[in-house]
């Protein structure tokens, strides 16, 4: 058996899988985020480790087997969070997470210092408020104390390993989310760290995603009752353990995940392709190979605000049922799901949502399908970048909400003008970091041949002409939107 771990941003999820690939148990415990000032959206670590520790405890408390017979454990990881420790490996203030925006500031400091040429030449991305090298210099300029105590930063997941088998690393998938690698060469780079003049001591030693990085500690073999010889493997950034879940381990594969946010994944071979910084190019988890990836920010987060608002006696069965005999277009409403600002295509956390086209004959049915549209149409424009650049894509598997309704799926494959392939059992990033956990024990000889044991697809979904003919038209006014409605911010 094998355990996979995803440190999400609500919850804490453990998967245990056995050689086949089926899910033996699953727990998920959830734990609070602490939104103290506008913006600001911040985790305690301590409460990652607690949670981790009472879900691996109830799950081995239930295991029927022997217990040494879990041979290996490994992560998936909430993206781009800052933990940083002091110099006896302690947690010097919460960690600030990928969905804070208090860094606007500092973003532009990093363009005025290093210019958007080389920051794109060496981390491939543009700089964000989410990711971790604005956040570490906010700390620097407005908790002088706290930084000058720090001795290393790390990534959630990272910091969670660290306390179950007290080595600190990270891992390439997870570094790259920082701005502060070089994500061709692997390496920290030297030349951002001194042009902010950020001591390069405080980035951890780099492995592999599927190296082993030791066993667990007697402390927390005891608490959880797993057995000290289970060994711990570094494990990937949620996204890239994501793509690992879902197969996207070979070029031409792609990916939509609608959670929360909402994500069209491509894979890479190379580092070498040039999306301009318009998509975040990221290392995968598979040895020496890539992920690219657009961001809807809000996309499952729009239909939950909709239920909630206008909804919410309604579960979201209840909600989406009798979409599909809305016509497309959905009778003139559009929608575009800027309601917290957008990443891809548009980098611009100002820009607010809007519908349009309302008129008295509407009902709820057609604003329902409105959104759903254009949560889809969105992230048909992160698809479009990649069609732009010469990225052929034809098939798509689609994982998280979005795979949950048929009428959605339909609507992926007719706006995307792709098949979109809906796998028989997901379970999302978890399963990635137990298939790297699997790799990792020597089940397999690559993450491809786990996927061909561990992944099943259970149905292709094409495209209709006529379908897709109608979302082009609807498409080309959506896009229209984002520039009238942002003169209006
Ligand atoms: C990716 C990102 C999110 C987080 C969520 O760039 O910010 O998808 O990884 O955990």
């Amino acid at each position: 058996y094998v355990i996979g771990i995803d440190l999400g941003t609500s919850a804490v999820k453990v998967l245990l899988m056995n050689q086949n690939g089926e899910v033996c148990k699953e727990i998920s415990k959830s734990y609070p985020l602490i939104h103290e000032k506008s913006g600001y959206s911040e985790q305690d670590p301590a409460e990652w480790v607690k949670k981790t520790t009472e879900a691996l405890a109830e799950l081995v408390k239930d295991f029927d087997g022997h217990v040494e017979d879990i041979e290996g454990i490994s992560f998936s990881g909430q993206m781009h969070g800052l933990v940083l420790l002091d110099k006896n490996y302690q947690v010097l203030r919460r960690a600030i997470l990928w969905n804070d925006t208090r860094t606007t500031q500092q973003c532009k400091e990093i363009y005025d210092v290093i210019g958007e040429e080389k920051l794109l030449k060496t981390t491939k991305n543009p700089a964000l408020e989410g990711f971790t090298l604005p956040k570490l210099l906010w700390v620097k300029e407005n908790e002088k104390d706290i930084y000058e105590r720090a001795s290393v930063f790390m990534l959630p997941k990272d910091y969670l390993r660290y306390c179950m088998t007290g080595q600190i690393h990270t891992e390439y998938s997870d570094a790259a989310g920082t701005l502060l690698l070089n994500v061709h060469e692997k390496v920290w780079s030297k030349e951002i760290c001194d042009l902010l003049d950020i001591d390069i001591s405080l980035c951890p030693p780099l492995v592999h995603s599927y190296e082993c990085v030791g066993t667990i500690t007697s402390s927390f073999a005891e608490s959880t009752g797993l057995s000290k010889s289970t060994k711990v493997y570094a494990g990937g950034a949620d996204n890239a353990c994501g793509a690992i879940g879902a197969g996207i381990l070979s070029e031409g594969k792609t990916l939509c995940s609608i959670g929360t946010s909402g994500v069209i994944l491509s894979y890479e071979e190379n580092s070498d392709r040039d999306f301009q910084g318009k998509v975040h190019y990221f290392n995968h988890g598979k040895e020496n190979a890539y992920y690219t990836m657009g961001v809807t920010l809000s996309a499952g987060h729009s239909l939950e605000w909709f239920r909630e608002v206008f909804a919410k006696q309604e579960d979201f069965h209840t909600l989406l049922s009798g979409i599909e005999h809305v016509p497309i277009g959905s009778n003139g409403i559009i929608f575009t799901p800027y309601l917290v600002g957008e990443r891809t295509p548009y980098a611009d956390s100002v820009i607010r949502a809007s519908f349009i086209g309302m008129d008295t004959s509407h009902r709820k049915k057609d604003f329902v399908r409105a959104v759903l549209e254009g949560i889809t149409m969105s992230l048909n424009e992160s698809i479009q970048i990649f069609r732009e650049n010469g990225k052929n894509i034809d098939t798509i598997v689609s994982i998280g909400g979005g795979a949950k309704n048929e009428t959605w799926l339909q609507m992926q494959a007719d706006i995307f003008n792709a098949a979109i392939v809906k796998l028989s059992s997901e379970q999302g990033p978890a399963v990635g970091a137990a298939m790297l956990a699997a790799v990792g024990a020597g089940w397999f000889a690559s993450l491809n041949e786990c996927a061909d044991v561990f992944i099943k697809h259970s149905k292709v979904i094409e495209p209709i002409k006529e379908n897709v003919d109608k979302y082009r038209e609807l498409f080309a006014i959506y896009q229209q939107v984002y520039a009238k409605t942002k003169e209006l911010n």
